[in-house]
């Protein structure tokens, strides 16, 4: 995001300029110190694009109330939701150069940032949710990922399920690669997902998610993919009414913090919030599933149909993308490795 808009949104109220200190004055914690003693409190400002009555916002207002527990109130976390700091691009931008602490963003916007996220990405390459928890919780490759972006300004130091993506459009009831010729569906910023759609047979039209339920509305796209709290908590089932279920992937919501702050937290800080990432992860599995039950409700009776098909001709058409992807180098290779080991 540029600077004057960040600018004009702090200038309009909706956020203090003290965000535009990020982590400078007194955000400062112990000056790299990592005797606990005089680690002085915080205030973390963390960003997200859902709105308040969606089950990951309810995470992170967890994750805030642990880490103010664990920490005896050292470190506050407060929570700027609906993308009104920006997108999810803008607001990666805004942590990698410190002037926002904390996101909670898709791993598919951070493929841009760092093309080890495309992993997430590939389609089916989680083939049921106990395997994507497992690889998620226990996988060093993933750690490896998480940390690998020290450098550029970002680490991920959590992670929330988002559910399986599935492609729905405002109204073609789509069974097979075939039925997506000619459709326009919009994917994040993911070469990835560019490509797993482009593989599908449609045509992928990249955009921000902010832009989805206009661009539906209006026909500048004839669907998207997503789970299914895009019908209701993001309104897209007002437009959208036919929903399939590819469930082409499992892309995990990523909790990613700026280094400059969390190399400026004392030791005992970055544990409080570390295990409030990890409680709040955790819960976070069954409230999802609660969630998704409560969509699937509330979008049927917004007229939407659901249709479940046998996923084999899509599993067939995104698979080179597996190969491609080992091609590419041979860390890809170890990574898919690793992925592939947690399978039962
Ligand atoms: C999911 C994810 C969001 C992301 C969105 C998208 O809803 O949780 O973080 O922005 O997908 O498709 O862009």
């Amino acid at each position: 995001m540029k600077l004057k808009k960040i600018l004009s949104i702090a200038a309009t109220g909706i956020v203090s300029l003290s965000l535009l200190a990020g982590c400078g004055g007194d955000n400062n914690a112990n000056n790299g110190s990592s005797e606990d003693a005089g680690a002085k409190p915080v205030t973390l400002r963390l960003a997200h694009n859902q709105p308040e009555d969606h089950p990951v916002h309810a995470s992170l207002m967890e994750l805030s109330k642990l880490t103010d527990e664990n920490s005896d109130g050292s470190v506050k976390v407060e929570i700027f939701p609906n993308g009104q700091l920006g997108q999810e691009r803008d607001v990666i931008e805004l942590v990698k150069s410190g002037t926002l602490d904390m996101t909670k963003v898709s791993a598919s916007a951070l493929e841009a940032f760092d093309s080890n996220y495309g992993i997430f990405s590939l389609p089916y390459i989680f083939q049921s949710k106990e395997h994507y928890y497992e690889v998620m919780d226990n996988s060093e490759a993933v750690q490896e990922i998480f940390q690998g972006t020290k450098d550029d300004g970002f680490i991920a130091i959590g992670w929330y399920d988002a559910g399986q993506r599935s492609i729905y459009t405002v109204d073609k009831k789509v069974t097979s690669p075939d039925d997506m010729s000619g459709l326009k569906i919009r994917v994040q910023e993911s070469p990835t997902s560019i490509s797993m759609i482009e593989a599908m047979g449609g045509a992928p039209t990249p955009m921000s998610y902010g832009e989805v339920y206009t661009s539906l509305q209006q026909g500048v796209i004839d669907g998207a993919e997503n789970n299914e709290t895009a019908l209701t908590n993001s309104k897209h089932g007002e437009v959208a009414k036919a929903y399939t279920y590819t469930e082409h992937q499992y892309v995990p919501d990523v909790l990613i913090v700026s280094t400059a702050m969390w190399e400026k937290l004392s030791d005992d800080q970055r544990n409080a919030i570390q295990e409030a990432a990890k409680a709040s992860s955790e819960s976070h599995k069954d409230a999802w599933k609660k969630a998704i039950e409560k969509s699937v409700n509330a979008s049927k009776e917004m007229g939407v149909t659901f249709y479940t098909i046998d996923k084999q001709a899509f599993i067939d058409a995104a698979s080179p993308l597996h190969e491609a992807y080992k091609q590419q180098s041979e860390q890809n290779a170890a990574f898919f490795d690793d992925f592939q080991s947690f399978l039962k």
